[in-house]
């Protein structure tokens, strides 16, 4: 079994090694998967640490909780080991060219031209090991007017498309997801797009750079929506409009305790009987004005009025034990807040939230890695690093330093 540290580890990408230089959520978030896939993750910090380290609220929660540990900075850094070294000095550099020569990944999210201005281009780490994967992020791409200018997450669901994508069309401003999304499926694409960087140098022998940016993660969200406007010659694909879409079997309806259903029949014709019979809407089965999908499509908002009325009559609770009991499978879900996901059967079955035995925190649950891997597990293997946590044990045990060594390079203003 790998020993990622002091931790064994035995997933996906055992025997991995990630020098993680990023910052906030978009970078960390990718490495952070990469450490619940295993790989030994070395996050390398500036002497000030991570801006994320500081951050205070966000949206209705505060982030810190005790013990000087930051909600914020643990979920976006879980399973790493840190290190802060100040890559202004030559011997901070020294101490990351040596790191490179046995590392499989370097990750960086400044913006475009930090890295090399601090002699951490992929130039300069390709030329020490022609083998790296070097995964890069920013906000509008590597080329272009922008690319040079700073961004979070709002600015990559802005400009991507994504906050109209959300809306209702009658809104008077578009809506902004919360939580990061725009951060979260740039982090994704990163991860992604370094794992196949990693397959490209294990089959093919190369390695090379991998760059993403919050506009091509967030356009690549809406993909399908996006190329399929491309190919109807730019003609827009539209958000929902709850009131009149073109298929009210696929639609948002609210219960009684003002609770939503969000139904998906993509193929409703079998589906509108039994559902009508559900709904107690016996008498419109064979009405011509909705006996098909062209024809509700065409009556939707008079329909939708019809299913509304009969929806405010149950709870959504009710609701689903209606739709259950009906011996058709209908395609449907509750909309759920994401409080709720701790008590789902699902959510509890597939451990998609995780119990962990935090060292400060105690035992602390935690939204899990998404992907279950029948041979080699991903999940949490550690708690997130102090600034500089582990600085002197990898330079002593992994690259040779002594302690006098560690005094100078101290004195240097290199490492904290
Ligand atoms: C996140 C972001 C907006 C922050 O902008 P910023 O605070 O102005 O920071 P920059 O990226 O321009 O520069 C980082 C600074 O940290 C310094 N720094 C970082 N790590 C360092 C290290 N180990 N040693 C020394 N200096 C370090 C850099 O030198 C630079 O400071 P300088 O300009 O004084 O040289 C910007 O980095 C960005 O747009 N990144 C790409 C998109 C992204 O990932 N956004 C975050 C989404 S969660």
């Amino acid at each position: 079994m790998f020993s990622n540290g002091s931790v064994k580890v035995d997933g996906p990408l055992k025997g991995v090694r990630v020098l993680d230089w990023t910052v906030w959520q978009f970078g960390p978030v990718s490495t952070s998967m990469m450490a619940d896939m295993g790989a030994d993750v070395i996050k390398i910090e500036s002497l000030d640490g991570d801006s994320g380290r500081g951050l205070w609220r966000a949206s209705s929660l505060t982030m810190d909780l005790g013990g000087g540990r930051n909600a914020y900075f643990e979920t976006t850094n879980r399973g790493k080991r840190g290190m802060a070294i100040n890559f202004k000095t030559e011997r901070g550099r020294e101490i990351v060219y040596k790191l490179v020569k046995n590392a499989d990944v370097f990750v960086q999210n400044f913006r475009q031209g930090v890295a090399e201005r601090l002699g951490m281009s992929y130039e300069k780490l390709s030329e020490i090991n022609p083998m790296l994967v070097y995964g890069s992020a920013n906000g509008y791409g590597p080329k272009g007017p922008d690319s040079h200018l700073p961004s979070f997450d709002g600015c990559g669901q802005a400009r991507s498309g994504l906050m109209m994508s959300a809306s209702d069309p009658k809104a008077e401003y578009p809506t902004r997801v919360t939580q990061g999304v725009s951060d979260q499926i740039g982090a994704i694409m990163l991860c992604q797009g370094v794992l196949a960087a990693l397959v490209c140098k294990h089959i093919q022998g190369k390695g090379q750079k991998v760059e993403t940016s919050h506009l091509s993660a967030n356009m690549w969200l809406q993909g399908m929506g996006m190329t399929m406007s491309l190919l109807n010659n730019g003609r827009s694909f539209q958000s929902y409009d709850r009131e009149a879409p073109t298929n009210p079997l696929s639609n948002l309806y609210k219960a009684s305790d003002g609770k939503c259903i969000q139904m998906m029949h993509l193929q409703p014709d079998p589906y509108w009987e039994p559902l009508a019979r559900v709904l107690g809407l016996e008498h419109l089965i064979d009405d011509p004005r909705f006996s098909d999908m062209a024809a509700r499509a065409e009556n939707s908002a008079e329909l939708v009025k019809i299913i509304d009325g009969v929806f405010a009559t149950k709870t959504v609770d009710e609701w689903d034990q209606a739709l259950r009991a009906s011996e058709v499978d209908f395609i449907y879900a509750k909309v759920q807040s994401v409080e709720e996901l701790e008590q789902d059967p699902q959510v509890i079955a597939n451990d998609y939230i995780t119990e962990f035995e935090h060292p400060v925190l105690g035992s602390v649950k935690m939204c899990n890695h998404p992907n279950i891997y029948s041979e080699t597990p991903a999940g949490i293997w550690r708690e997130a690093p102090e600034l500089g946590q582990h600085t002197e044990e990898i330079l002593i045990d992994e690259l040779g330093y002594d302690w006098d060594d560690i005094q100078e390079l101290r004195e240097a203003g290199a490492i904290l």
